[in-house]
């Protein structure tokens, strides 16, 4: 085993195992474009951990609803089932239910408190959020390309496309967000929310079939149609996470080759041990995305 720790300015990168990540790139190349799709998580992947020292906010708690008391309600259910999110000691299916029961009550007070679209906007213009440099060029690359990218998100879908609308200023056609995505009735209240619910550990190749379009609002929750056979026939796969559950977001693609890059943003000495074995790449320290930019560059 070879460990590789180049330093930049700001942020390192980690190689564990040299070799084995130089025959992925050259499997991958060796294919093209034609058979690659990445896949990203959206929250501290895309975009960034900490802004102007202070924590980025992720789609869920940047959200702001017209009547303060369900943020308050939205935060006490965070404050009870966050920590169970993280607790070893729960087994995966007593688990998979408490996350069910979260997001379906966070969904539901969502729509109690009658969210507007409006509200959305608004609070993507006051939050701190911001994609890590070099995602718009990541972006740019892979559509130029035609490679697919899907944003698998267990958070909002209507939010973090409200946020690459004001932070990125345009659309990709290349790019699928995979997430909740909200019904809004005539007055523009929330008043349901997109086929079968994306949670912390379904976040996988299997939402594909509550995908769509990312700028296209018709009721067909399959909207992706044709493209998700399409997808399943790029068996090679650029996987981009912050956690290391993320690595089962290419679960139920049959893929051949994958190289996954981590990012490791807080708290290294704790993880760094894991996260070097768990992804073939590991940005340290809240990195940019140019890093990811050179190695697209050289896959397709
Ligand atoms: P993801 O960003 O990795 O897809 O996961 C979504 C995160 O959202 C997960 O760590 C839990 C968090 N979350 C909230 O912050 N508030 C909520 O109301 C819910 C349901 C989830």
């Amino acid at each position: 085993m070879e460990q590789v720790v180049v330093n930049g300015s700001a942020s390192q990168v980690v190689v564990d195992d040299t070799n084995s990540l130089q025959k992925k790139i050259s499997a991958i190349r060796q294919a093209g474009p034609i058979k690659l799709q990445v896949i990203a998580d959206f929250d501290a992947t895309l975009t960034k951990y900490w802004i102007d020292g202070c924590r980025g906010q992720s789609s869920h708690n940047l959200l702001q609803q017209e009547d303060p008391e369900y943020n308050d309600k939205r935060q006490k259910l965070f404050d009870y089932y966050h920590p169970l999110e993280f607790d070893p000691a729960i087994p995966l299916d007593e688990k998979t239910k408490l996350m069910e029961e979260w997001w379906g009550k966070t969904h539901a007070l969502l729509i109690e408190g009658g969210l507007t679209h409006n509200a959305i906007q608004n609070s993507v213009a006051k939050a701190t959020i911001a994609f890590r440099d070099g995602v718009t060029e990541l972006f740019e690359l892979l559509e130029e390309k035609g490679v697919p990218v899907l944003i698998f998100s267990a958070g909002l879908a209507d939010i973090i496309e409200e946020v690459l609308k004001q932070k990125v200023h345009r659309s990709f056609k290349n790019v699928r967000i995979v997430s909740n995505r909200m019904v809004f009735d005539e007055n523009g209240h929330l008043q349901s929310f997109k086929g079968k619910t994306i949670h912390v550990l379904n976040k996988n190749e299997h939402a594909l079939d509550m995908a769509e379009p990312l700028h296209d609002h018709c009721d067909d929750v399959n909207g992706l149609g044709d493209e998700k056979s399409a997808l399943r026939k790029r068996t090679n796969v650029l996987l981009l996470g912050d956690h290391i559950g993320d690595l089962g977001m290419s679960d139920g693609l049959d893929y051949e080759t994958r190289i996954s890059v981590g990012f490791l943003n807080d708290r290294v000495e704790n993880s760094l041990e894991s996260y070097r074995k768990a992804f073939d790449i590991l940005y340290l320290n809240d990195a940019s995305m140019h890093g990811v930019v050179k190695l697209a560059s050289h896959l397709c």
